[in-house]
């Protein structure tokens, strides 16, 4: 016969078995605790923009002699592919197909997560640069893209360009497309090149994006009526990199901690209203970057799934309304890779093939 002699045996076992329980479920309960930028960090960061703008200004000028000499191929210029990353690059096999064969012709950059070991392999691998935590909605995304321009920048002087990537984007034209987008024959002087930025200003919910940080500790750096917003995806050419790592007025006060953070995304701020501030004619104030927000769940665009994948989600996702098409877009989910590979490898050649022979061109419409 079973009995319960020992009543308080069973509380303590119980007691016991819960605890781990408790740690389990314990960060549920207590609010979320957010990633700081500390002093240190901040210094260690000032010194890598130090070294950038100092290797900038050494081997760089508007009269940049490899502009001049785009068949000599040693001197072309390039695009750095900046990935910011805190999980696997999940389309690593077709940003390998994107990128094979032009080698002298981009560098690849990766902030990832210091406390994950992400596996990087082929083109990605030994290209981390140095990285520290990051959180989304928060100014620490601001400093890894930062963190990212600035190691660009110092590493190859003929990165002129700097594309920011997630792992959920792909390339929606051929490499050889884009960097005839992007470096167009004769290629631009230095100071005329233009970043490929979303800059709007004033929509319904910039009021509240503005005031995130506390009521008034914008001014007087930026006023409202200066504050920009837009898509995190940019294209930027290098003197406006160069601008970015520049700054210390706009920083001080984007970098101030979230009190709303339902409402910050800082990372969506920073750089449109920098850029306009600074050069607002020098920006294309779009994106190349395609999201659909339609229906989109708590600040998510709409993610495609694998059965969305076909030529013709890829040719309307290229169709915009401005001077470009667009070059890349999000968010695509881990399980796309197999029919993106598909339709690159075999249909139509869509992705990776020299459009200019498979494809159509479709000629630009007017900027509106
Ligand atoms: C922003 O938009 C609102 C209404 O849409 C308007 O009343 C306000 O004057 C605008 N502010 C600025 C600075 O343009
Ligand atoms: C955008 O997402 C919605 C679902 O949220 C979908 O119905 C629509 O087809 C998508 N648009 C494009 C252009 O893919
Ligand atoms: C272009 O503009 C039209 C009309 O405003 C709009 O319906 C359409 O969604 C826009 N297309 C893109 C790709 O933004
Ligand atoms: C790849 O594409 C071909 C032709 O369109 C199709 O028959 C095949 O099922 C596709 N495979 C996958 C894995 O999607």
């Amino acid at each position: 016969m079973f009995s319960t002699p020992y009543p308080f045996v069973f509380l303590a076992f119980t007691l016991i078995l819960s605890l781990p329980l408790i740690f389990i479920l314990m960060p549920h309960f207590l609010p979320p605790k957010h990633v700081q930028i500390s002093l240190s960090d901040e210094l260690d960061d000032l010194t890598l923009f130090r070294r950038a703008i100092l290797a900038s200004s050494s081997s760089s000028s508007s009269s940049f002699p490899s502009f001049l000499h785009r068949q000599s191929s040693i001197s072309k210029p390039k695009i750095a592919f900046l990935f910011l990353i805190d999980s696997d690059i999940h389309f690593s096999p077709l940003w390998e197909l994107f990128f094979h064969n032009h080698h002298n012709l981009f560098n690849v950059y990766i902030h990832g997560d210091p406390s994950r070991k992400i596996p990087l392999t082929g083109i990605f691998s030994g290209r981390e640069i140095v990285s520290r935590p990051t959180e989304r909605g928060s100014p620490t995304l601001i400093s890894a893209e930062r963190r990212l321009l600035a190691t660009a920048l110092i590493d190859d002087p003929l990165n002129m360009y700097f594309a920011l990537i997630s792992p959920s984007c792909i390339p929606l034209h051929s490499f050889p497309y884009i960097y005839r987008i992007l470096f167009p024959a004769p290629i631009p002087r230095l100071h005329k090149m233009i970043s490929f930025i979303e800059i709007i200003a004033n929509e319904t919910i910039f009021p509240e994006r503005y005031n995130a940080r506390g009521k008034d500790v914008m001014v007087p750096e930026v006023p409202y009526h200066k504050f920009r917003g837009g898509s995190q995806f940019f294209v930027l050419a290098r003197n406006h990199a160069l601008m970015v790592i520049q700054d210390h007025r706009l920083w001080r006060k984007f970098r101030l901690p979230c009190i709303n953070w339902d409402s910050c995304y800082p990372e969506e701020h920073y750089f449109s209203t920098l850029l306009s501030m600074e050069d607002p004619a020098g920006c294309s104030h779009f994106t190349l970057t395609r999201v659909n927000w339609t229906g989109s769940f708590e600040g998510h665009p709409h993610t495609y799934k694998q059965h969305d994948i076909s030529p013709e989600l890829i040719y309307h996702l290229r169709q915009s309304n401005s001077t470009h098409e667009y070059l890349f877009a999000r968010k695509f989910s881990p399980d796309c890779l197999s029919r993106l590979m598909n339709i690159s490898e075999t249909d139509l050649s869509l992705l990776f093939k020299d459009e200019s022979q498979t494809l159509r061109y479709m000629a630009p419409k007017s900027c509106v």
